[in-house]
């Protein structure tokens, strides 16, 4: 295997990245034969297992396949790079496509022009430029993009990107259960960080940082805690990150930009990394799109698993969000609801402070707040009249407490609902 990236492979993943770089310039063709292990270790200086491993990797990709005493070759189609069909000569009549004929498909609500087709581009050009436009705001290198079907979508292609069954990888503690239990339904082990307000703790990470190969993080509007990194919190993180380059960082900004404090990333730039930015706060969750920035090989994997999949996500979601994200009176609407959540929690906040309840939350949609036992406050406000969401399922270590969801707190009910928190703690709670 002759070396034709940068720097020389080391690790069974920089092996199997490098070969997946070869495809995508073109270096290596399908049904290219891959060189004997022993001979790719002594050229690359590793250790035979090395490279077998990064064989079984691809492999398991289905990027090469394994033919026996003949050796491994590049697979006739492999899922890296674009694989769009070769342009034919005007005046030919292409019967290549398994598109359905235009002329045959009943009138379906949606916006006049030409039906899309197999074969068109997966991510809209408009919305390309439209969501490369606000990622780079937000400080995002956006060269590579994906588009997926929503926050957690996009989480799970990255981490099945590169992690396989037993890896473990971290996760915020308290955080948000769906991602502990997608990592466990994906054969991996999630362990819990400690987190503050500013996110997760540093010396917490620095801690586990050695076993594990990825890190899930929310930026800002942490679910449950409303917790955000502040540039201070993000510089430490990116340094104690930086110990271990080769870890895998997924930032999810689901909150997207109704969090009301800037996306301050520690992902971006690393070997490795991606910010998954989702649609469904600040539009609705049933637009099931999300943009995926990241580097060249995760976001090909992404891309390139999604086409065997689902294929792309439908221009009929793609093209009203590009037209969304360019929209300026959207961007002011949502800039208005991001106003309106921030005074919601920051009244919540203060109206709890005054009762004497210290309770947390600087961006997005919840208020975190700290109970001796949360099944007395869930129960004793639920008989108050207010549903709010017991933490247990939110926590490993973490200590107990109550998420509050502003988002539908109306504002002139937040007194009333103080006043049953603390009621609620005075009493019941505090003899529990
Ligand atoms: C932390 C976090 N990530 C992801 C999501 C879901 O995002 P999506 O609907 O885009 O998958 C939520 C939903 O509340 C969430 O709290």
């Amino acid at each position: 295997m002759s070396n034709r990236t940068a720097s020389v492979p080391r690790s069974a993943d920089e092996i199997a990245r490098s070969i997946e770089a070869d495809l995508r310039s073109g270096a290596r063709q399908p049904g290219d034969r891959l060189d004997p292990v022993r001979r790719a270790a002594e050229r690359l200086g590793v250790a035979p297992g090395t490279v077998a491993a990064a064989y079984q990797e691809l492999a398991r990709r289905g990027t090469v396949v394994g033919q026996g005493r003949a050796g491994t070759f590049i697979a006739a189609r492999p899922p890296v790079g674009a694989h769009g069909q070769v342009a034919l000569p005007a005046g030919v009549v292409d019967l290549r496509s398994g598109n359905p004929d235009a002329s045959f498909l009943p009138e379906m609500p949606r916006p006049p022009g030409d039906p899309v087709r197999y074969g068109t581009a997966s991510v809209l050009p408009e919305l390309a430029v439209a969501g490369r436009r606000w990622l780079e705001a937000n400080g995002v290198d956006a060269t590579h993009l994906a588009v997926v079907h929503g926050a957690m979508d996009g989480v799970e292609r990255v981490l099945q990107a590169h992690l396989r069954p037993g890896d473990a990888i971290a996760v915020e503690d308290p955080g948000y259960p769906n991602v502990v239990d997608l990592a466990r339904a994906l054969g991996l082990a999630p362990v819990a960080v400690s987190l503050d307000g500013a996110g997760m703790e540093v010396a917490a990470l620095a801690a586990v940082l050695r076993q594990v190969r990825a890190v899930v993080l929310t930026p800002r509007a942490q679910n449950p805690t409303g917790a955000a990194f502040t540039e201070a919190r993000a510089r430490l993180l990116r340094e104690v990150l930086d110990r271990r380059p080769e870890v895998l960082v997924v930032e999810d900004d689901h909150n997207g930009d109704v969090a009301g404090v800037p996306l301050r990333s520690v992902a971006v730039g690393r070997e490795r990394w991606a910010v998954v930015h989702s649609m469904a706060k600040t539009l609705g969750p049933d637009w099931r799109l999300a943009l995926v920035a990241g580097d060249t090989a995760t976001v090909d994997r992404v891309h390139s698993r999604l086409r065997l999949g689902s294929g792309w996500v439908s221009y009929e979601l793609q093209r009203p969000v590009a037209a969304a994200l360019a929209d300026r009176r959207v961007r002011a609407q949502v800039r208005r609801a991001a106003t309106a959540y921030g005074e919601r929690r920051r009244a919540l906040v203060e109206a709890l402070r005054r009762r004497g309840i210290r309770a947390h939350g600087t961006s997005g949609f919840n208020v975190w707040v700290p109970v001796t036992d949360e099944a007395v406050v869930v129960a004793g406000l639920l008989s108050a009249g207010w549903g709010v969401q017991g933490g247990t399922r939110f926590r490993h270590h973490a200590p107990p407490g109550v998420r509050v969801s502003v988002s539908l707190l109306d504002p002139v009910d937040v007194e009333r609902f103080a006043g049953a928190f603390a009621d609620v703690v005075a009493g019941g709670e505090a003899g529990a």
